[in-house]
């Protein structure tokens, strides 16, 4: 037994030298003092030997295990300090893992130029709520409780009073409650609609609100405002037009076409071979709307325009379906760096 013990020291001492790697050490590691190693053997082995050696065998076998197990982990720190010297160990060329970082959504990149160009306009940006009382919603709006416009905008109602805003205009009454003029504001946001899904359709869109009270306020500064915007977003060689339109909370109120991109204006299919595209809703801000608020219309007045997020970005960038904003395809997602 004496014997074998001096053996296995004396083979562990060549397998032991000429390790490089911390895989192979953990390796002998095991073979030798692991649960199943050849020490661990040994030490059952002593059971077999007439009673009188046990104690010195024992011993010796113990004082071997303890030599075994510092040379080991003296080479283990050895290893500890070489890690980032060594090559082997630590291969700096190998690819790094991909992270997958994401990209900015199409309809948050219009909402960020957006107020950025209404910002630079001297505009200020409002945040509110888009669970809203019925007052804000419409009441203040110039929309009575029995007033047909209520119809166009099927409402998720919460109680009679308390729904899911359907426009951003609510913001509007809300501002001049809380402020006197002058007022120059934008509020972008979601809004909400049961609408059924289809390629122009889904409950949930976005809009962008603007509202400027002042003295003097004229529909030339609407159009002078609103013009800047449409080329800037759109391009500096598009045209834009109002058309009369309908809005109980203005008066005039207009519709605001721009020039389609793609065929100049000429008409194509993409614009219904009018040769202008509809993009948002505007006009001076009505008599009533201001006085409701607390403002005298007799010494204010004011424009206002509000805009569908989802239909600037499917006409800035040619996309056909508005559905493709909120399926979560990376293929579709990613192409707006
Ligand atoms: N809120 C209107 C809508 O959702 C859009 C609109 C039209 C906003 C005219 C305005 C405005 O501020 O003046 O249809």
């Amino acid at each position: 037994m004496k014997e074998k013990i001096a053996q296995l020291k004396e083979q562990f001492n060549q397998r032991i030298d000429p390790i490089e790697h911390r895989d192979e050490l953990e390796r002998v590691k095991n073979e030798y003092i692991g649960r199943k190693g050849y020490v661990t053997q040994m030490l059952k082995e002593i059971a077999l030997i007439p009673k009188e050696d046990r104690p010195k065998i024992g011993q010796l076998l113990n004082k071997t295990k303890q030599e075994i197990q510092h040379i080991i982990s003296e080479k283990e720190k050895n290893f500890s300090k070489q890690v980032g010297k060594s090559k082997e160990i630590f291969d700096i060329t190998i690819p790094g893992r991909n992270f997958g970082m994401g990209t900015v959504h199409p309809i948050e990149l219009i909402l960020r130029q957006t107020q950025e160009i209404f910002l630079g306009m001297g505009f200020r940006f409002v945040d509110g709520p888009e669970i809203e009382l019925d007052y804000y919603n419409f009441e203040g709006l110039n929309i009575p409780k029995d007033h047909p416009a209520r119809d166009d905008q099927d409402s998720f109602y919460i109680n009679p009073e308390v729904l899911l805003r359907t426009q951003t205009s609510p913001m509007q009454v809300r501002t001049m409650e809380k402020q006197p003029a002058p007022v120059r504001i934008i509020s972008t946001g979601k809004c909400y609609r049961r609408d059924s899904i289809d390629s122009t359709h889904t409950p949930m869109f976005h809009q962008i609100e603007g509202l400027a009270v002042d003295k003097d306020i004229s529909l030339s500064d609407l159009k002078g405002v609103i013009t800047e915007f449409c080329k800037q977003v759109f391009g500096k060689d598009r045209k834009v037009r109002f058309r009369p339109g309908y809005f109980p909370f203005v008066e005039p109120g207009a519709e605001v076409d721009v020039s389609c991109g793609l065929c100049n204006g000429k008409g194509c299919r993409s614009c219904g071979h009018t040769g202008w595209l509809e993009i948002m809703g505007a006009g001076m801000v009505h008599p009533n709307v201001l006085e409701m608020a607390g403002y005298d219309s007799e010494k204010l007045t004011g424009f206002a325009f509000g805009m569908g997020v989802e239909r600037i970005a499917m006409l800035k960038y040619g996309i056909n379906d508005i559905r493709l904003f909120f399926e979560n395809d990376l293929r579709f997602l990613t192409q707006f760096k």
